[in-house]
């Protein structure tokens, strides 16, 4: 079940409003913060009362998907569910290379997973793709024990295009955007447009040869919004917004 994310709370999630969905029958909950497509990330009050509610709860495991990790901007910080021991055996937290170093083409990632279910994990990574090429491994050895200075210009050179693509956004008739605390997306609100989500989408496609996603290729929720990747130049989120003005 899908819990709604709310742009004036700058998609951050509510941990009262999730732990009010948890049944009997909840087995997982899976979150994300920074979070892809929102750029939203959700503060460490917030954690901690997940955390704690959950101590309530005791058949209910999480999945955190900490993929953005080191995406954040506006001094804010990373909190990672694995600063919890009172979670540990029903955490399962992801992680990987692809946006970190930029390394998305090598399909590597990992994860770590609660000591009682690393015999199954095992098994059904054995059978589902057998293990990483070599080539690959070693390039994510590379990355992890080599200098970070890149990855520290990387988050900088991402957060100088955020204020750009957000600005930018924000001087479009019909657009309002908040401001993305993490990840590399700028999800405004285009319903001042009197377009649907996959309507401008499909405009900013065609007519404009800017491509984006529609929120409701997210899900139902998403209905109302679109989301901008800034993993691209200046210069070109420049030309795509100009582009978007111009047929707006
Ligand atoms: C939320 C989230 N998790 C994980 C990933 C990483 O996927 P992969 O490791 O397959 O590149 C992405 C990439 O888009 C993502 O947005």
């Amino acid at each position: 079940m899908p819990i709604r994310l709310r742009e004036e709370n700058g998609f951050a999630f509510s941990a009262d409003e999730v732990l009010g969905q948890i049944t009997d029958k909840t087995r997982l909950i899976i979150i994300n913060s920074p979070a892809n497509p929102t750029g939203g990330v959700t503060p460490r009050e917030e954690i901690d009362k997940l955390v704690a509610g959950l101590m309530e709860h005791p058949h209910v495991a999480l999945m955190s998907d900490e993929i953005y990790s080191q995406m954040l901007y506006g001094g804010r910080e990373h909190v990672s569910l694995l600063q919890y021991p009172e979670i540990r055996d029903r955490l399962i937290l992801l992680d990987g290379w692809s946006k970190t170093y930029a390394m998305t083409g090598w399909r590597l990632g990992f994860a770590v997973w609660p000591d009682a279910a690393v015999d199954h994990v095992t098994r059904l990574c054995i059978n589902d793709h057998s293990c990483v090429n070599a080539s690959a491994q070693y390039a994510g050895l590379a990355a992890l024990t080599g200098p970070q200075d890149a990855v520290h210009d990387m988050v900088a050179q991402f957060d100088a295009r955020r204020e750009v693509i957000v600005r930018e956004l924000n001087s479009l008739p019909g657009v309002r955007c908040s401001d993305p605390g993490g990840a590399f997306y700028a999800f405004p609100n285009i319903e001042g447009t009197g377009m649907n989500a996959t309507e401008a989408q499909n405009l900013f496609l065609d007519q404009a040869g800017v491509a984006t996603v529609a929120g409701t290729s997210f899900g139902a929720m998403g209905e109302g919004y679109v989301r901008f990747s800034y993993a691209n130049s200046t210069e070109n989120i420049q030309e795509a917004i100009a582009r978007i003005r111009k047929i707006l």
